[in-house]
């Protein structure tokens, strides 16, 4: 029915079995049982640490550890492995360069009127401690991006666009390839928030030419504590470092130190192995699936369900009204009910569940005098059947309200 075998994905998630309908994919994924067991593995079989220590078990986890990040590297087509930086999650990636980038005093960056607190409070944070200037490119009243406006944010100061792929908020992917010119054009570099984009996209950071590339393991199958950030190899390289300790340097005296080279210099401490192993095991996961196909299937269960809900007096969805334009997410509001009510009687009623509140995107609720949506998110295992069961739910919650 979906172009893949569903029933055969939902095997891979045994937390499936339990009576639940799981929408709040945007929020994180479910983990199919390969990705557990590659992380089992690295606890039963080779716990150790990689880098300091020359012993059997140690080599085996640094050869794990490699192939994982060529697993990264061949998702998002990043030319080599080195590029390939293993962080917590987005939002140490995105930290990561706004404190190694070197913004100065004066310089300007670019965000939309969009983003996630990951990446705007980092920037507020420059903001108020150095003087940069935020410049807030603002999206069209559907939340599809205006290329035009973005056009006319740049100045001789800008040094930086830092930017969704994909809206949390209402599913929006904006036009990257685009924005990528016209930043370069400029010559200000991109850093591509892809924590949304990255689960059921395919993004080749080669073809559109992103500078710098962000996204967490947990919301694409991958393990919790774990994340990516992509760099081009001669970007990383001007990098400052930004958390240093162990592992990010080759030598030090009680006067200076020598500093490592990429990717190692930004992986400070003892890492997460088994996440790492982990998330390459994710990586290879979907895409053996394909993330089209997963994109595929996102939209059409959204289009079935915009079609079920679009013509109910009381709620308005966030976003474009075409469901093509908001993979899975479908944000909504039920005029006169409070958002968290909603999600508790989902969840309360057929054990749906949903995400409620602003999503941390404050900025974006607050400038539109809202407190924010209820936000059912899709992903690869979710159902036509499931997608049926929800929309019945919220009818019968809105004609209640009459
Ligand atoms: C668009 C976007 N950016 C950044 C993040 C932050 O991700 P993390 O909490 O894994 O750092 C999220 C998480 O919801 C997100 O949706």
């Amino acid at each position: 029915m979906f172009g893949y075998n569903i029933s055969k994905i939902r095997k891979d998630f045994p937390i499936l079995e339990r009576k639940i309908i799981y929408f709040d994919n945007a929020c994180m994924s479910l983990k199919p049982k390969q990705v557990v067991e590659k992380m089992n593995e690295y606890y039963h079989e080779y716990t150790a640490c990689t880098g300091r220590s020359m012993h059997t078990l140690a080599t085996r986890v640094h050869e794990e550890v490699d192939k994982a990040r060529h697993e990264v590297k061949k998702l998002i087509n990043a030319k080599s492995d080195s590029e390939i930086i293993f962080t917590r999650n987005t939002t140490e990636a995105i930290n990561l360069i706004a404190n190694s980038f070197g913004l100065k005093r004066g310089d300007e960056i670019i965000l939309s009127d969009k983003e996630h607190n990951s990446n705007l409070v980092p920037w507020l944070k420059l903001k108020n401690k150095m003087g940069i200037k935020l410049v807030i490119s603002t999206t069209n009243k559907d939340g599809t991006f205006n290329l035009e406006r973005f056009t006319r944010c740049f100045s001789r100061n800008t040094k930086l666009v830092s930017i969704i792929h994909t809206s949390n908020i209402d599913g929006v992917t904006n036009p990257i390839k685009e924005i990528v010119e016209i930043a370069h054009k400029n010559n200000a570099k991109v850093l591509v928030d892809a924590a949304q984009g990255i689960p059921s996209q395919e993004i080749d950071v080669r073809k559109l030419d992103i500078d710098f590339l962000a996204f967490s393991g947990h919301k694409m199958c991958g393990p919790t504590g774990t994340g990516v950030l992509y760099g081009k190899k001669e970007l990383l390289e001007q990098l400052d470092q930004f958390i240093v300790g162990g592992e990010t340097v080759i030598d030090s005296t009680y006067d200076s130190y020598v500093p490592e080279e990429i990717p190692a210099r930004f992986e400070a401490g003892l890492q997460d192995y088994a996440g790492i192993i982990g998330l390459g095991e994710a990586c290879k996961y979907i895409r053996s699936i394909g993330q089209n196909n997963i994109h595929k299937h996102e939209v059409k269960l959204n289009t079935l369900l915009t079609s079920l809900l679009s013509n109910e007096e009381k709620i308005i969805i966030l976003g474009p009204r075409d469901a093509e334009l908001r993979g899975g997410i479908f944000s909504f509001v039920i005029e006169g009910l409070d958002v968290h009510h909603v999600a508790k009687i989902l969840n309360h009623s057929k054990n749906i569940m949903t995400r409620s509140g602003a999503h941390c995107v404050h900025s974006w609720f607050n400038k539109h005098g809202m407190n924010g949506s209820v936000r059912a998110s899709l992903y690869l295992y979710n159902t036509e059947e499931e997608v049926r069961a929800f929309a019945g739910e919220i009818k019968k919650i809105a004609k209640f309200l009459k």
